[in-house]
């Protein structure tokens, strides 16, 4: 028989029962489920409202059943819709009368706002934990590679000199805003809406406040309508997950692109890659292009709340039990790339001579060029002029900066002197970038050190 089964003069459908149920994907929530329920009785004790031996036998009670749970000797059948009801039935199947008294100034619609936020408070922690994990490991690689001179790109084309360090750098503190709009939005998050009721308070003079400090809340939700209705906490976790997914989407194509023969920047260790089934000569990077396409997954999570959100009248409406299963899917797929991405990074050799070929070949140092003829006393204009005449005179003849003559620089300005050879010089052009946030290895020094004090603090 249904708990909800008083006004009912039949059962449910079978299919109707399916398609209501959520066991099958809310069960994951037991642990918040029960730990909500405790804090909420023994708030109902200290206000009166449950005697204490009620207390002590519904608290006890949970924490069995707690307990059979974690060790798989309870399980729950779509007979009690969801994890609620069946945490509920349970209890009054083994305690009788004072199970059925836990439900006293409290609603399902609060219930699971409850347990979701508990849930998400959780996993937020985790996951930044695992980002965090990614950036030590970026931190590394940069220690490792500030003098590896590598091209930088604009539209795919070979821009301007940076090293293998600063590149590592620029992931790290996009990395470094995930887990601030991470700690952002647990922090929107962590209050209390349970007290809301179904939607509109009770006559009960139940303490919210108590519930929300024993569950660790800073605080409780300041409306019953909005306490029941507001999901923004989990679309803005899925906007976080979202970002979170973009910045390592961009990043698996760096690899991909890097792995490719034309590349050829890193190699993967082989236990980060795969081999083709009729290739012989084949190593693909298939995590990246995993995480690359799992990105897109996610992004769909956001949308289907979205969807799910949208004009929606208040308060609970029953579409809002499809929360659940986007937000799991992005939870799980974010913890699910983010150690694997790590363990790559971590074990990925760098090919320092090929980035230094690819950083000799592409003209990379031709704004060093004009910067040298402006130290001359040309003006920025006409010194990018100039060498622009200069870079398309070498494609011509299949020269570089670096492998043209003194005359013929000359023929292109008489400001030019000997010194300009030492000008356009890799190492030269890297060392002189020592703006702030810029590639010399003084800069990344400066950067890693700053990414350094974050994960100190933040870990
Ligand atoms: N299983 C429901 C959900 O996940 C719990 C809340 C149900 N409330 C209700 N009035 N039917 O959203």
């Amino acid at each position: 028989m249904k708990l909800w089964s008083g006004r009912f003069e039949k059962n449910t459908d079978a299919l109707v029962d399916e398609l209501n149920a959520s066991i099958e994907f809310d069960s994951r929530l037991y642990r918040e489920d029960i730990e909500g329920s405790i804090a909420h009785a023994e708030m109902l004790g200290s206000a009166g409202i449950l005697t204490e031996d009620d207390v002590k036998s519904i608290t006890g009670a949970l924490r069995a059943i707690l307990g059979d749970i974690e060790e798989g000797r309870l399980t729950f059948s779509l007979e009690n819709e969801d994890i609620h009801m069946s945490v509920e039935a349970e209890l009054t199947r083994r305690i009788g009368e004072a199970g059925k008294r836990l439900h006293t100034a409290r609603s399902r619609n609060d219930q699971v706002a409850l347990d979701i936020r508990l849930y998400l408070k959780k996993e937020i922690s985790e996951i930044k934990g695992l980002i965090l994990a990614l950036m030590s490991a970026l931190v590394r690689k940069a220690e490792a590679n500030t003098e590896t001179i590598m091209p930088a790109y604009t539209h795919l084309q070979r821009a301007q000199p940076t090293t293998f360090a600063h590149y590592m750098m620029a992931y790290a503190n996009m990395l470094r805003r995930d887990v601030l709009r991470l700690d952002d939005c647990l922090e929107r998050m962590n209050e209390s809406p349970l007290g809301s009721g179904a939607l509109a308070g009770t006559t009960y003079p139940i303490d919210r406040g108590m519930v929300a400090r024993a569950l660790g809340f800073a605080g409780v939700t300041q409306n019953s309508l909005d306490g029941v209705s507001d999901r923004d906490f989990a679309l803005e976790l899925l906007s976080c997950l979202s970002i979170l997914m973009m910045h390592l989407s961009r990043f698996s194509e760096e690899i991909i692109l890097w792995c490719s023969w034309e590349f050829k920047f890193i190699e993967l260790d082989d236990a980060y890659s795969t081999g083709s089934s009729i290739m012989p000569q084949k190593k693909n990077p298939d995590i990246a292009e995993l995480v690359r396409g799992k990105t897109g997954r996610v992004y769909g999570d956001l949308i289907t709340l979205l969807t799910v959100m949208k004009a929606l009248p208040l308060a609970y409406n029953k579409d809002m039990q499809e929360d659940k299963e986007p937000l799991f899917d992005a939870i799980d797929t974010a913890r699910k790339c983010l150690p694997v991405f790590t363990a790559m990074i971590d074990t990925m050799t760098i090919r320092a001579d090929n980035m230094r070929s690819a950083a000799s070949g592409g003209f990379i140092n031709a704004t060093d060029c004009a910067d040298y003829l402006v130290r001359k006393g040309l003006a920025f204009r006409d010194a990018y002029t100039v060498t622009g005449r200069i870079v398309n005179y070498c494609i011509a003849g299949k020269k570089t900066l670096e492998t043209l003559g003194l005359e013929e620089y000359r023929s292109f300005s008489p400001l030019f002197g000997e010194d300009v050879f030492e000008a356009i010089a890799l190492e030269t052009c890297l060392k002189g970038r020592k703006s702030e946030g810029g590639p010399s290895p003084d800069s990344v020094r400066a950067q890693i050190e700053y990414i350094r004090t974050f994960l100190r603090q933040t870990m």
